[in-house]
């Protein structure tokens, strides 16, 4: 099947304001001591450099892979997590930083790596997420967006290597169809800020 661009579902002057809005909170949270953002690429890589930006805080800022692997069109569910040189966090203070939360596995196993390689405290910044996928009970300690189960690219975000420049975050509709797969921005649900998060674990 053939895709094409659907609608706008959150349009970049929008994400522009809510990252901020995240990057204040954080600054808040994490005054008085470094604080190591740990992002996974690709997807995150404008949302981890634009969140970063916006910070006062002294940090630092790793970028680590992370792919799903298994046969055929299913995922094993299994997540391999690979990244050039070390990770020095140990004793430290971590946020990883990814785009969207989708069944939950990447930023569970991600969470799980950051502990083992000796974090003191791990939290999960992402942009979006979409709870109705969720197989994995991850908590999103600052969250941009919540969406519907749409397929989305933008912002980082891609089909096949394809639309991560584009400054929009759109959905992806089957080519040829009258709306398929695209998202009212109705339903569209700016978490409300600051959410129930606080020290945890
Ligand atoms: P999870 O491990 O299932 O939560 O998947 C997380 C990863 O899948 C994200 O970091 C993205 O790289 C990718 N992903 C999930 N949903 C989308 C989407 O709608 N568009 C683009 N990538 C997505
Ligand atoms: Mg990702």
């Amino acid at each position: 099947m053939a895709f094409e661009l659907g609608e706008v579902l959150i349009a970049a002057d929008a994400i522009e304001r809510r990252v901020r809005t995240l990057a204040a909170a954080i600054d808040r949270d994490y005054s008085g001591g470094r604080l190591h953002l740990v992002a996974v690429l690709k997807g995150a890589c404008f949302f981890a450099a634009d969140l970063a930006r916006a910070m006062r805080c002294d940090l630092s800022l790793e970028f680590v892979q992370a792919s799903s692997y298994g046969a055929g069109a299913e995922s094993s569910g299994q997540v391999a997590v690979s990244y050039g040189g070390e990770l020095d966090i140990d004793g430290a203070r971590v946020l990883l930083v990814d785009d969207i939360v989708d069944s939950g596995r990447t930023a569970g196993a991600m969470t799980a790596h950051l502990a083992q390689c000796g974090a003191e405290s791990v939290r999960t910044a992402a942009l979006l997420s979409k709870p109705d996928r969720r197989v994995l009970d991850v908590s999103i300690d600052y969250l941009g967006f919540e969406i519907p189960d749409r397929f989305v690219v933008g912002y980082g975000m891609d089909y096949a290597g394809r639309y991560r420049n584009l400054a929009d975050i759109r959905t992806l509709r089957a080519s040829g169809g009258s709306g398929n797969g695209v998202s009212p921005a109705s339903e569209i649900i700016p978490t409300p800020y600051p959410p129930a998060y606080g020290p945890r674990r």
